[in-house]
Order: C-alpha cells, then sequence, then structure tokens
C-alpha cells in the first residue's frame, strides 16, 4: 500500500515536473540538404510529460508532424525521448525548401514552445549563360552552382542540348560519357560543376545544368578545331524568347484582323441585304414558292435584324 503511494507520487510528482525550458526558440536557419534540430525540452530531462506533439503551423491548420506516418515526413523524422523522456526535440533531415516555416512543440492546451525554421535553398548564380573553351583531349570544366554551395538543390542533371531533343549526361550510364566525367557535389552539394575529360570535338555545343524546370543554366562548350559553322547553335535560352515575341505579334495582330474581318462581314452583309430584299419584292410572288426556297427561309431567319432597319422592312412584309 505505502509503495504504491509512493510510485503514485513519484508518479504525479514526474508528470508535472515537465516545464518547458523555452516557449520560443526564436528562428534556425539552415541550408536545404542539411539536418536541423527542432530543439524542445522540458526543464528537467528525466521529467517526461504525459503526451506531447509536434505540428508544423499552416496559417489556421495545423499538420502534425511526429514520426513516419506522414508522407511529408516519413523516414526524416528523429527522436530523443526513448533515452531522455524530457527531451523532446526532433531532427529533421534532408531539409527542403518546403519545410520553411513555423513549428510548435506543444505538452498540454496551453503549454507549447515555437520555433521558426527558415531554409536556405538553391539559387543558381549568375551568369545565366556562359561560354567556355577547351582543346582536343583537354579537361573542361562546365560550371554550375548554388549561389550559396552548402544548400542542395532538390535534384539536378545536366544534358547536352541538340535543337529539340536532349541528351543526359550524368554519370557512367551514357556511353558517350563514360568514365570522363566528375562532379564535386559530394563535398560541397550546391556545386553542380561537371568536370569533362578527353574532351573531342563532338563535345562541342550547348549544356544545361537543371535544378528545376524553369530554373538551369547553360554552358557553350567551344572546342579549338571544331567545325564551328556546322555545329555551332543558337543559344537555346533565347528561343523562349522568340517564341514570346511570335505570340506576342499574333496578339498584337489578331485584333486587326478580327476588325477587319468584321467589317468586310458588315459591309457583304449589307450589300446582300439590299441585293436580296430587291430580289425579294420582285421574286416572292406566292407564300408556296416562299417556303420551298431555301433562300427565302435563310431570310426569314435574318428578318428579325432586318426589322431594326426601317426601310427594308417594308418590302418583306408587304405581299
Ligand atoms: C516518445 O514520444 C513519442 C511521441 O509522443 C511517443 O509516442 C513515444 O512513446 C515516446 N517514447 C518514450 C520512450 O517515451
Ligand atoms: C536532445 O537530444 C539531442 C540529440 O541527442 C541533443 O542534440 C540535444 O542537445 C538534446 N537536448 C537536450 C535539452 O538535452
Ligand atoms: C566546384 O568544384 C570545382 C572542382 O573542385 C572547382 O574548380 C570549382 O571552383 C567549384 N565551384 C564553386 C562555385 O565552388
Amino acid at each position: 500500500m505505502w509503495i504504491s503511494v509512493c510510485l503514485i507520487s513519484s508518479f504525479l510528482h514526474i508528470t508535472a515536473g515537465c516545464t518547458l525550458l523555452v516557449t520560443n526558440y526564436g528562428k534556425i536557419t539552415v541550408y536545404s540538404g542539411q539536418s536541423v534540430l527542432l530543439p524542445c525540452s522540458c526543464s528537467k530531462t528525466q521529467a517526461k510529460p504525459p503526451s506531447f506533439t509536434w505540428t508544423k503551423l499552416r496559417g489556421q491548420q495545423t499538420t502534425e508532424i511526429i514520426s513516419t506516418q506522414s508522407d511529408l515526413y516519413r523516414g526524416r523524422v528523429e527522436m530523443f525521448n526513448s533515452t531522455s523522456p524530457g527531451n523532446l526535440s526532433v531532427l529533421l533531415s534532408h531539409v527542403t525548401e518546403d519545410d520553411q516555416g513555423w513549428y510548435r512543440c506543444q505538452i498540454s492546451h496551453e503549454k507549447y514552445s515555437d520555433v521558426e525554421l527558415t531554409v536556405e535553398g538553391c539559387t543558381l548564380s549568375e551568369p545565366r549563360s556562359r561560354v567556355v573553351n577547351a582543346s582536343p583531349g583537354q579537361s573542361v570544366l562546365l560550371p554550375c552552382s548554388c549561389s550559396k554551395t552548402q544548400a542542395k538543390p532538390p535534384s539536378f542533371r545536366w544534358t547536352k542540348l541538340r535543337g529539340q531533343q536532349t541528351t543526359e549526361i550524368i554519370s557512367t550510364q551514357s556511353d558517350l560519357y563514360r568514365g570522363r566525367v566528375e562532379m564535386f557535389n559530394s563535398n560541397s552539394p550546391g556545386n553542380l560543376s561537371v568536370l569533362l575529360s578527353h574532351v573531342t570535338e563532338d563535345d562541342q555545343g550547348w549544356y544545361r545544368c537543371q535544378i528545376s524546370h524553369e530554373k538551369y543554366s547553360d554552358v557553350e562548350l567551344t572546342v579549338e578545331g571544331a567545325d564551328t559553322v556546322g555545329t555551332s547553335e543558337e543559344d537555346p535560352s533565347s528561343s523562349p524568347q522568340q517564341y514570346n515575341t511570335i505570340q506576342y505579334t499574333l496578339l498584337a495582330v489578331l485584333p486587326v484582323i478580327l476588325i477587319i474581318t468584321g467589317v468586310a462581314w458588315y459591309i457583304y452583309k449589307r450589300n446582300k441585304g439590299k441585293k436580296n430584299t430587291g430580289e425579294k419584292s420582285s421574286g416572292s410572288k406566292t407564300e408556296g414558292e416562299k417556303k420551298d426556297d431555301p433562300s427565302v427561309m435563310y431570310d426569314t431567319v435574318q428578318e428579325p435584324r432586318n426589322n431594326n432597319q426601317e426601310e427594308t422592312t417594308t418590302p418583306l412584309s408587304a405581299p
């Protein structure tokens, strides 16, 4: 009996014992691809709260992040409360820009602690296109990097541009580049440059480093002695611009065409109307003839329109 009272009181003591260390951890900044510890802790790390949850705050909605239940955080979340029950921190790994926002560690309705996570993602460094020269047999660095080389893009790939087609060059998968390609992103995740060795004249052309559909940077490789007439292509990044110019021209010309067509149609209709009413007054002798003749039916359809023009209605209704 005494023992159970002791146990219960100590249990109560412990559960009552979790007081959150800090209620606002402020802002934590991390580069995309890295791991980040979202801190939360009872002032005594042996004090175990009855329960706790971590949520990401999105306006009025909240999204629970704890454990592997949620697709968004599956395999990216680690907790430490098994070894130290009062340590409620969570380690979030492979952070992406989507993870940016406010997180809340909550142990009861009114007891919680917030932390703001800022994620610095990959922004490709300027310029958007550059020229690199090489001689046959040499190695050449095709440059591409995030402005912060610690930031890792969610994905990236290098392609060689050939007109509308693209050829992937990354790694040793492709016969063309097998054993000739070296990358540096394992040491600095934002350095997406590729070192192409044993350059041949066939390598001349445009290369694209792409991190998303609309984010890429181009490199033009010119190889000494290569036939520049046949292989030098226009800067591929300029083609969307040309496309836009055509679009805008069309947009500007279209209304003019429409107006001209409209005016022409109106003039034609007016002339035809005059002609028809002339024909009608002479041609429509009997009601029977009128019904069988398709051209007359056509006129009947147009009648409400003619009604607006006072002078033409009279011949139509006269017979
Ligand atoms: C750690 O916290 C999670 C989430 O609240 C909980 O499900 C789990 O039981 C806790 N582990 C221990 C050992 O307390
Ligand atoms: C909680 O555990 C993590 C991981 O071991 C550690 O980095 C952190 O300092 C701990 N927090 C506290 C308050 O002990
Ligand atoms: C990327 O790595 C290559 C090879 O080490 C190096 O030459 C280049 O300067 C690096 N680029 C950046 C932006 O750090």
